[in-house]
């Protein structure tokens, strides 16, 4: 009989945003804090740029207020933008609370910059932020009695009844057993969807769980078709998803094409530090107009040991395949990095389903609208974990739990054929980065549309049949998420930010977010 389990409150996944709302919960209440693998492993623990807040006295609010939806084309909801804005000093005392200690110059913040900012405002620890941040996060959560760690299951889908979510059926990946996670509150932290697509910046874990179960469980999916693709991975035949961080261009790093020439001044008047997508999209043409593999990052004019004491990982990672970035140009391309769209959350990170909430990457709070500005992720993360942790704080529980069955695997058979799970994988993956990249139409969003129905009708075959495991259960939820990306960016009939449709170049004067539901 497989177990059972029963918790105040269940956190499926342990990047920034699951960690920080464990760790502001009150500590009368259970928590049961799920990650699919390491509990390290996930994009917090990589992040590099650092966390935006207004933190220098000539820098105000209604500046950040104005970048974030500036950058994100007028898409993104003001008043939750204000309300993260306004947050994100607090934000950051809690990090330094929980440890953090961000770099610093004579004794105040050493504040860097990236696309889209008007200021210096991007807090960081040199160019390891997530690091430090997770590791902070969990040894602080190690101390605390209430937080129990379940590192190695894999949520398969929510219980819900009636409107109601009360936990999640989750496989133990060491007995292969489902588990019921039976909870009066669950909150989803599962991170983004950027797997999806064949080159990110992402590691494994994000495979869109988070938004495919809620998706399955009645939640309202908005905005997926904003894909951003980050301009400059390290382009190497052995490097997998390393990221050069834009707070290089922040400090002056230029992108050049390998004759040397400088070319970002030619598309926008920000050149380097226009925002994202301006940037990814000039690269792609770049290379696609001259047939170029990669272009170049260019920030050999800075002393050898300022780069060395700024960029210790990046420039550690460049020599590791043999690059001096102090002494040569380091080739990048961009990749998939970040799902602005997801669960549609309100002000405190509930979703329209009871008692089930969603902070993070996974969740669209709309604070990015149609492109999301560097380093407002770490702070969403931030923000909302805290303002869903207050939600839940000031509630009442009940200390009855509802019964649910044990998960039945009484039909099902071992497979003989894990090839499809693979084939499918990887078919997903490119149909993705061929047909719904960074420049996109109507004809490729079609074509990916009719070829993922088929995949989901013989992955829905193939999960009917067969016993439960990690990689189907993330198959299954990468070709449900790949859909919406597809859907979503069908039922966009203009240009925005983020997603570009060469059969709809211009941008509506009306913006209206894109919401799917069951
Ligand atoms: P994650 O940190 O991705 O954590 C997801 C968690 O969910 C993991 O614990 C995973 O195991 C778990 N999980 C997923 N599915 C399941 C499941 N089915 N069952 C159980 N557990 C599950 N943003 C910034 O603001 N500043 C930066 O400098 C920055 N740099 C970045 C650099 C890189 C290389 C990358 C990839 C991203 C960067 N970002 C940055 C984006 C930012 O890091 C992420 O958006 C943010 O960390 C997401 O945090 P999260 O807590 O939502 O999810
Ligand atoms: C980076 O350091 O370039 C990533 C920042 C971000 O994704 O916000």
């Amino acid at each position: 009989m497989s177990a059972q389990h029963h918790f105040d409150v269940l956190i499926i996944g342990t990047g920034s945003a699951g960690l920080m709302s464990a760790l502001q919960l009150s500590e009368n209440l259970s928590i049961a804090l799920i990650a699919k693998d390491k509990i390290l492993e996930g994009s917090s623990y990589y992040a590099q740029g650092g966390i935006s807040a207004v933190l220098d006295e000539n820098d105000n609010f209604e500046s950040h207020i104005k970048d974030t939806l500036s950058t994100g084309v007028d898409l993104a909801d003001e008043t939750a933008v204000r309300f993260m804005t306004e947050q994100a000093p607090s934000a950051i005392k809690s990090l330094e609370r929980a440890g953090v200690i961000f770099t610093q110059q004579q004794g105040q913040y050493h504040l860097t910059t990236e696309g889209g900012h008007s200021h210096r405002r991007v807090a960081h620890v040199a160019d390891k932020t997530g690091q430090s941040i997770q590791t902070n996060l969990l040894d602080s959560a190690k101390e605390k009695n209430n937080i129990t760690l379940f590192e190695n299951f894999i949520a398969i889908d929510l219980l819900i009844k009636n409107q109601q979510c009360h936990g999640a059926y989750i496989l133990n990946k060491s007995t292969n057993e489902v588990e019921s996670f039976i909870a009066h509150k669950t909150i989803i932290a599962t991170g983004g969807a950027s797997k999806a697509y064949l080159y990110t910046s992402n590691p494994d874990t994000s495979t869109g769980d988070g938004i495919a179960m809620a998706y399955r469980g009645g939640c309202h999916i908005v905005n997926m078709e904003f894909t951003q693709f980050h301009p400059t991975c390290l382009y190497h035949p052995h490097a997998k998803s390393f990221l050069i961080s834009e707070a290089l261009r922040g400090e002056g790093a230029k992108l050049i094409l390998p004759t040397g020439k400088a070319f970002m001044q030619k598309y926008d008047e920000r050149a380097e530090l226009a925002p994202r997508d301006i940037v990814a999209r000039a690269i792609d043409s770049e290379m696609k107009t001259h047939g170029f593999d990669c272009v170049y990052l260019d920030i050999s004019f800075k002393d050898k040991d300022w780069i060395k004491s700024h960029f210790p990982t990046i420039y550690k990672k460049c020599a590791s395949f043999g690059i001096d970035m102090s002494q040569e140009p380091i080739p990048v391309v961009p990749a998939a990095h970040y799902t602005c769209g997801g669960i549609q959350t309100d002000i405190n990170a509930h979703s329209n389903i009871n008692n089930l909430y969603a902070i993070g990457e996974v969740a669209h709070a709309g604070v990015h609208g149609a492109n999301r500005m560097a380093s407002n992720s770490l702070l969403e993360c931030i923000v909302f974990a805290k303002a869903c942790a207050n939600h839940i704080n000031q509630q009442v529980l009940t200390s009855k739990y509802p019964s649910f069955d044990n998960w039945d695997a009484s039909r099902v058979s071992l497979s003989k054929e894990k090839v499809m799970v693979t084939h499918l994988w990887d078919e997903v993956r490119r149909i993705m980065w061929n047909f719904v990249g960074i420049v996109r139409s109507n004809k490729r969003l079609n074509s990916a549309q009719m070829r993922l129905t088929q995949i989901q009708n013989e992955v829905d075959e193939y999960y009917r049949l067969y016993l439960i495991s990690s990689d189907l259960i993330e198959l299954r939820n990468l070709v449900a998420t790949a859909q919406l990306i597809v859907k979503s960016a069908i039922l966009r009939k203009e240009s925005r930010g983020l997603h570009y449709n060469e059969d709809y170049p211009d941008t509506s004067n009306q913006a209206k977010d894109t919401i799917i539901t069951l």
